[in-house]
């Protein structure tokens, strides 16, 4: 019982806003994962490779990161409908020194520029300096990601570095761009414009 409840808080089943609900992930979403990660346009914002997952790759990234019980990966739900749109995640959990990798992926083109994914992004910053206590939550983005940099400055994050010429896409090289955010500026851009 107390395990349960301790997994609730860690991971609960559900986290609610007002554009979207993140749910713990389903087996049955495996589907949904294969279109998202064969869609060249998906590849070409979030991967190194371009080329698609084959099934082995793909079967594994699911059962072991996305379902595997170490990792804090959700699924993204349009609310009003709960459509499965995509899904975020935190990974390089560590307890020592209060920090996590955020990742999140939009795979359906449709659900693209409405917002759901910067609220996804608040509510799980909000899970992490809240219930999960972490001190600093970092990602990295390539350069021509316009509307993801742009999503992830709305929420909090900022530039605190570059590795340059990291990803050659379209002919020619870009920077992949590292942010983070840290806990106390979170709590004090809350104060000022509350976001969850
Ligand atoms: C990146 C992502 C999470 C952003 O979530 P989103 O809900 O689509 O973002 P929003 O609708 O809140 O838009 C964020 C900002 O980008 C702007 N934007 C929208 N489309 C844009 C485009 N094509 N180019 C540049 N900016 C764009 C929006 O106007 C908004 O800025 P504003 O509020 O200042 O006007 C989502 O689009 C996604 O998952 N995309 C595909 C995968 C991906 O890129 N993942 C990130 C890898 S690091």
């Amino acid at each position: 019982m107390a395990a349960a409840l301790h997994r609730e808080t860690w991971h609960p089943e559900a986290i609610v806003g007002r554009l979207v609900v993140l749910r713990r992930h389903r087996p049955d979403n495996l589907s949904a994962f294969a279109r998202w990660y064969a869609d060249p346009e998906v590849a070409r914002l979030t991967r190194y490779q371009q080329t698609p997952l084959t099934n082995e790759e793909l079967q594994r990234f699911f059962y072991s990161r996305i379902m595997g019980s170490d990792s804090f990966t959700m699924a993204i739900h349009i609310r009003e409908t709960d459509r499965l749109i995509g899904t975020c995640a935190f990974s390089q959990l560590d307890g020592d020194n209060g920090s996590a990798l955020y990742h999140i992926t939009i795979g359906e083109h449709s659900g693209w520029g409405h917002g759901y994914g910067t609220e996804a992004t608040q509510l799980m910053l909000s899970h992490a300096f809240r219930q999960l206590a972490l001190h600093r939550v970092a990602l990295t983005v390539f350069e021509f990601n316009e509307r993801a940099i742009r999503s992830y400055r709305k929420c909090g994050f900022e530039v605190e570095g570059r590795a340059r010429d990291a990803i050659f896409r379209d002919g020619r090289f870009w920077d992949e761009i590292h942010m983070s955010v840290l806990a106390e500026e979170w709590e004090l851009r809350q104060r000022q414009e509350p976001t969850t």
